[in-house]
């Protein structure tokens, strides 16, 4: 913990308390028991801490947290709001030694279960008695009820002094906070450990240190991005990763936390590794191993085989309206950074148009792109996505899915320049092997955000499940800018830029299929 992260620390309490960010519909700073912690760090033995949903988000909530040095009886008290603290569920310690510079971290897992569904819950992080933190949150709702969620990749940490991190990781954390979601999901490109490789485990202490203001008091579902790579911790590099969070289980067991799966109300989110399938490498030479580590294929196609398995069984399941598919490296993208990338669409795109998914969120490129709505292919190698609308407030997601690239999350470095032919068409660059790419005409390409005097931002969505069987449910996406945090100003408003109105058939529906394929 540095001097300048301390001093950040206060500062993210005195902006909860001064507006009043709600945890759940719980004031978090105003309580006598909700995000207390003590104020130096020298004296706080349980930090960075994360909360994860676990197999049924009604239910199952995971308190994650690290600690400096073994404790004794790592544990979480939880409690109601009107009826104290009750029960005590002690924690599993799980521990891996960075391969680069020999530091040994210690996580913390405590799995609450048998929980109410969309229930304020208060809770303590105790070790040997003692009591380190203490905050609240609310389970998921289940059944078709309204709800909101937010989504952001490409975080990296708030201190500066490490490659990639900006005080704009920050404001991204504060402000999903101050939206409330139920859940937020990260689009891959957590911490940049990697960026830092002689400070991996101390950038992750950085990342969550800062995230905490908010995935303390709602849970953060990740997806691995290629900067969770690090090559040395583990087959995949996936060491740190895989110790840090407690996902739901894919039933692979070699691959546990790679990929997965939850539902919230009527939305399935599938989260997906795409390092697995995308054609573009990363360059570099890397302490441990000498060299980059190239993921491509890795799985043996037990990635793939998965997600048909759980998509074939949410298009039969009559709870499901929405599937929403969370990855990293985008399958659609303009950016003159990365661009798309051709191994994404020929693996997943086929299962998505067959089996019904309504968004594609993905992030790697620093930077904010909306598709049209797309369904199937009108060109052969490169498999253009056909559209088949370019209305930008209104999209049926009964004919077509909405790439979504957002990956403004506060990484230092962003992308926000766009590709454009000779006449200022849209243009991409395709990743179609680990060296070569193809430029192509973008037609798909709806809305981009080429303005840098507001390069970060996150999305936001609510869904509106409709009132009675085989009615139409809404889902209403708006994308928020957060502008540049500043040290007098670290918590800027965001500000919207761009939002559209989703709208698909209920799979309750009587005497219909319950979900049509795209
Ligand atoms: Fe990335």
């Amino acid at each position: 913990m540095t001097e300048s992260m301390e001093r950040a620390r206060v500062s993210r309490r005195s902006f909860l308390g001064g507006v009043g960010v709600t945890a759940g519909g719980l004031m978090v700073a105003s309580g006598p028991v909700f995000w207390e912690q003590a104020a130096k760090a020298d004296t706080v033995t349980a930090e960075q801490v994360h909360l994860t949903f676990g197999a049924d988000p009604a239910r199952e909530v995971v308190v994650s947290w690290v600690t400096p040095t073994a404790v004794s009886n790592p544990a979480v008290v939880l409690g109601t709001t009107h009826g104290g603290f009750g029960r005590t569920i002690h924690a599993e310690t799980l521990t891996y030694t960075d391969s680069n510079n020999g530091v040994e971290t210690l996580v913390q897992h405590a799995r609450l279960e048998g929980l109410q569904p969309d229930t304020d819950y208060v809770y303590k992080i105790v070790s040997g008695g003692e009591t380190q933190v203490s905050s609240a949150f609310r389970t998921a709702p289940e059944g078709r009820v309204p709800f909101r969620f937010t989504s952001v990749g490409d975080i990296a940490c708030g201190d500066t002094a490490y490659s990639k991190a900006s005080l704009n990781a920050m404001a991204t954390a504060a402000a999903i906070e101050s939206f409330d979601p139920v859940v937020h999901v990260v689009n891959g490109d957590l911490s940049y450990a990697n960026s830092n490789q002689l400070f991996q485990p101390q950038v992750w202490e950085e990342y969550f240190d800062n995230t905490q203001l908010s995935s303390a008091n709602r849970p953060w579902m990740p997806t691995l991005g290629n900067h969770e790579n690090e090559p040395g911790n583990g087959p995949q590099g996936y060491l740190s990763y895989q110790t840090r969070f407690a996902l739901p289980g894919n039933g692979s067991g070699e691959f546990e936390g790679n990929w997965y799966s939850f539902q919230v109300g009527s939305v399935l989110f599938v989260m997906l590794d795409n390092n697995d399938v995308c054609y573009q490498i990363d360059t570099g030479t890397y302490v441990s191993t000498g060299d980059n580590q190239i993921l491509t294929g890795y799985s043996g196609g037990a990635q793939l085989k998965w997600l048909e398995r759980t998509l074939r069984e949410a298009s039969t399941d009559c709870s499901i309206d929405w599937i929403v598919a969370v990855m990293h490296q985008p399958a659609m993208s303009t950016s003159d950074a990365d661009g798309s990338d051709l191994g994404i669409r020929q693996n997943w795109m086929p299962l998505f148009y067959q089996y019904g998914v309504d968004f594609v969120l993905a992030g790697h490129d620093h930077d904010y792109e909306r598709s049209y709505a797309v369904r199937g292919t009108d060109s052969g190698t490169i498999l253009r996505p056909h559209v088949v609308s370019t209305d930008l407030t209104k999209v049926d997601s009964d004919k077509g899915l909405v790439h979504l690239v957002i990956g403004t999350g506060g990484t230092k470095g962003h992308d926000d320049v766009y590709q454009t032919g000779t006449a200022g068409e849209p243009t991409e660059t395709i990743n179609v092997s680990g060296t070569a790419t193809e430029t192509e005409d973008a037609p798909w390409s709806a809305v981009t955000d080429p303005n840098a005097t507001y390069p970060w931002g996150l999305g936001v969505f609510d869904v509106d499940p409709g009132r009675f069987p085989g009615d139409k449910t809404t889902m209403t996406f708006t994308y928020y800018h957060t502008p540049a945090a500043t040290a007098a100003t670290p918590y800027p408003a965001p500000i919207e830029f761009d939002s559209f109105t989703a709208t698909r058939t209920r799979s309750d529906g009587f005497g219909f299929r319950q979900r049509d394929a795209k």
